[in-house]
């Protein structure tokens, strides 16, 4: 992946076999001209530059008076200097001018790539896997010094950005706005997509034209948040799931985010991604350096699904990290919708035991495990054990679910806290809280304030006390309220706007320093469901609870959704009792678990009220999970039929290896349907001129050939797999409604 410069004409050209992304530097100042499917390098590229003189613009300078950064797409935005859209960098210096000035001083380019402190981000295991180029760019007059990195991966279609400010000048400064990326684009013909939802209906597709003016996402909630995931894409019109050239942008970072998409009056787009500058003013002292999280860029001249698998890919591999990276996952039962909060420890062991007798591996013990916790009003923040519920306490309740051929899982909410508890009493200047202000609660909860160390080092004794007292394989780490009344009791006054950045900076040093300390542990990140599932936390918890919403039929969206960036081996998926808890809804036990089988598989259920038919039901889900689970969640995802579509009636994705040689399809049908004809659905991701083996997969574990012979991956792709049942006409028995079927192909030449 060279990143070719070409010192004659300043041309800098960041390429691999799938794109190209090309600046320049012209006037001292480094102008974007190109971001997209790969083009062979040359000297200069500068007919891109679009240095046309517009009427009514700000010049660059006396010397340069017909070029403007109001029209050219600078690398860098910076506040002052007559660009008039949202600039990258936005500083106010020691006497009050926010006017900057950054010029090109140097370029490194060094192999692999550097880590960021105290910041999740990707990584290489090989320095031959990525180069990066630092751009270097300094104000001498406000005292600045700014490092633009770009790291371009090998064979991905992927580059990750960066930045670090650094106060070169004698006297303080404040960053007002710094955001990990500046991308833009010579055209405004697009899509924005962005996923959108809230509590348990997380990540839905949202999909609209562009227009002149702002639009994009945000968080003010002090996690990413249900509401926007940290990121958009830009799509072309028409493109499709296989076809199309899109843009994906992905900010590595679980805080307050935005992604503005700013459409100008010429057509050109441009694009910021990072810290929300809301609430956001980060003091700099001389010497001091700020560096902002990535954002990771994806080009794709083939449809979304290349553009997520170029996300699955690089986020499995080279995000996720640790023991259970490139482990295929316990299949889990979690005891929460079972019981709530009503347990004893012989509930559990009951669970446990019913569970294991059935297969599965793992039993987590969730909320409610500690002292004053019978409800959600109190309890969190001491981390003491109940031994009234527990009386053997955790390291008993451990050694009695291995006894059963089980390893042991606990569920902590470390950021939070009730009041009544001892640690309050102690240290009520640990509580997020404005002076005099009345405090907010949420979930009759408050939030501890993780910008202050001392409580970083208080939450990892007590929590390092808690796990090591017992054989804990599994952590579920949920975080269960936004953050509101942000002040930190122990921090200057002046210093207050670093609290937002600061917490979660906290939150991933607690992170690093429970997961160092226990390596072997899988953790898993929860936010109320899904409300913090970002990249930031799968380079700590390598998967997430993707929503509290377990009903299968809102998973479909909601895990298709979530798969447009996250790979099926981060996404909690689990098959629950029925009415199901957050809709009501009766869908039956097959396709409960087909839809839960696309994910980091489980049960959310009292395993003790299973039917002797519905254990036998499980018994042989769990054994096809255990047989499939490395092709499901370390195989190639292709969406094939979108629950976003038309009437949402339908959805179909499916997962193929590396060798294209074994393959899971799975297709659901919502609501039966009267006369509707033939159905098939185009599979994607085989090889064409290889023959498959097509079954399909019955509940009670029997499979029936279809077709009778093998068809070829060119047929299964080009005409589809057929999936005509009764309903193509007057249905005389069949399914009905939640309907599920899944296929396995396995190639026979
Ligand atoms: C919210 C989580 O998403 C649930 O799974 C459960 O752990 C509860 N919190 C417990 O309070």
């Amino acid at each position: 992946m060279p990143i070719s410069v070409h010192a004659e004409t300043s041309t800098f050209h960041l390429y691999n076999d799938e794109m190209s992304y090309i600046f320049t530097v012209r006037e001292g100042y480094p102008f974007h001209l190109y971001f997209g499917a790969r083009v062979p390098d040359e000297q200069e590229f500068d007919y891109l530059l679009g240095e046309a003189w517009m009427p009514s613009s700000v010049g660059l300078s006396a010397a340069c008076p017909h070029m403007s950064f109001e029209h050219l797409r600078c690398e860098l935005p910076f506040s002052g200097a007559g660009d008039m859209r949202l600039p990258a960098l936005e500083a106010v210096l020691a006497t009050g001018s926010r006017v900057l000035n950054l010029t090109y001083r140097e370029h490194t380019v060094v192999p692999g790539k550097p880590a960021l402190s105290g910041l999740p981000a990707t990584y290489v295991e090989r320095d031959d896997e990525a180069d990066t180029l630092v751009l270097t760019l300094a104000d001498d007059v406000a005292g600045i010094a700014v490092s633009l990195l770009y790291t371009v991966f090998a064979g991905r279609a992927a580059i990750a950005r960066s930045m670090q400010v650094r106060n070169t000048g004698a006297a303080p400064l404040v960053l007002e706005r710094a955001m990990s990326g500046c991308f833009g684009l010579e055209r405004d013909d697009l899509e924005l997509i962005e996923l959108a939802g809230s509590w348990a209906r997380e990540r839905s597709v949202v999909r609209a034209p562009l227009h002149p003016g702002i639009q994009g996402v945000y968080s003010l909630r002090g996690h990413s948040s249900h509401q926007f995931n940290p990121f958009i894409a830009l799509a072309e019109p028409g493109c499709t799931e296989q076809a199309g050239e899109v843009y994906g942008f992905s900010l590595v970072y679980s805080g307050n985010h935005a992604m503005t998409v700013d459409v100008d009056t010429y057509h050109s787009t441009r694009v910021l991604a990072g810290i929300s500058p809301e609430g956001f003013s980060w003091p700099l002292a001389p010497g001091e350096t700020f560096q902002t999280p990535e954002v990771v860029a994806v080009y794709s001249a083939h449809g979304l699904g290349d553009m997520s698998r170029t996300f699955h890919g690089l986020y499995r591999e080279r995000l996720a990290r640790g023991a259970w990276r490139d482990r295929p996952r316990p299949i889990l039962i979690n005891n929460w919708e079972a019981t709530y909060f009503d347990f004893n420890e012989e509930k559990l062991v009951e669970v446990a035991r019913a569970a294991g007798d059935l297969g599965i591996e793992l039993f987590v013990l969730d909320d409610g495990w500690f002292t004053n916790r019978d409800d959600d009003h109190g309890g969190l923040g001491d981390w003491e054990v109940n031994t009234v519920k527990l009386p053997s306490s955790l390291a008993g309740l451990a050694r009695r679910i291995n006894e059963l051929g089980m390893e042991f899982g606990l569920w902590i909410e470390p950021e939070m806290v009730n009041p009544e508890t001892r640690v309050w009493r102690e240290h009520p200047e640990w509580v997020l809280h404005a002076p005099g202000q009345p405090l907010r609660p949420c979930r009759h909860q408050y939030v501890l304030d993780l910008s202050n160390p001392d409580v970083v080092e208080y939450l990892y004794d007590r929590l390092e006390r808690v796990i090591s007292s017992a054989n804990i394989a599994y952590i579920k780490w949920d975080m269960n309220r936004s953050l509101a009344d942000v002040y930190s009791q122990t921090t200057k006054p002046e210093d207050q706007g670093r609290v937002w950045h600061a917490f979660i900076l906290g939150v991933y040093e607690l992170y690093q320093r429970l997961t160092a300390r226990f390596p072997h542990i899988l953790f898993e990140s929860c936010a109320g469901g899904g409300g913090r599932f970002d990249p930031g936390m799968l380079a700590y918890a390598p998967q997430a609870w993707t929503s509290d919403d377990t009903d299968a039929v809102e998973r479909l969206k909601i895990q298709w959704g979530t798969s447009l960036v996250y790979p099926v081996s981060s996404m909690g998926s689990h098959v629950s009792a029925v009415p199901n808890h957050q809709v009501f809804r009766i869908t039956p036990l097959k396709m409960r678990a087909d839809v839960a089988y696309f994910g980091t598989f489980g049960y959310e259920l009292d395993a003790t009220k299973l039917t002797e038919e519905e254990r036998a039901a499980v018994r042989a889900q769990v054994a096809f999970m255990k047989q499939h689970r490395a092709l499901i969640q370390y195989g190639e995802q292709y969406r094939l039929k979108s629950p976003f579509a038309g009437r949402g009636n339908e959805c179909a994705w499916m997962v193929v290896d590396e060798e294209s040689r074994e393959a899971l399809v799975a297709y659901y049908r919502v609501l039966q349907e009267a006369n509707v004809g033939r159905r098939s659905v185009r599979l994607a991701g085989l090889d064409p001129s290889a023959w498959y083996e097509v079954c399909e997969l019955r509940a009670d574990a029997s499979s029936s050939r279809l077709y009778g012979r093998p068809a070829s991956g060119a047929e299964l792709m080009r005409i589809g797999l057929d999936l005509t049942d009764e309903s193509a006409g007057q249905i005389v028995s069949g399914q009905g409604d939640f309907l599920s079927r899944l296929f396995k192909l396995v190639r026979v030449s």
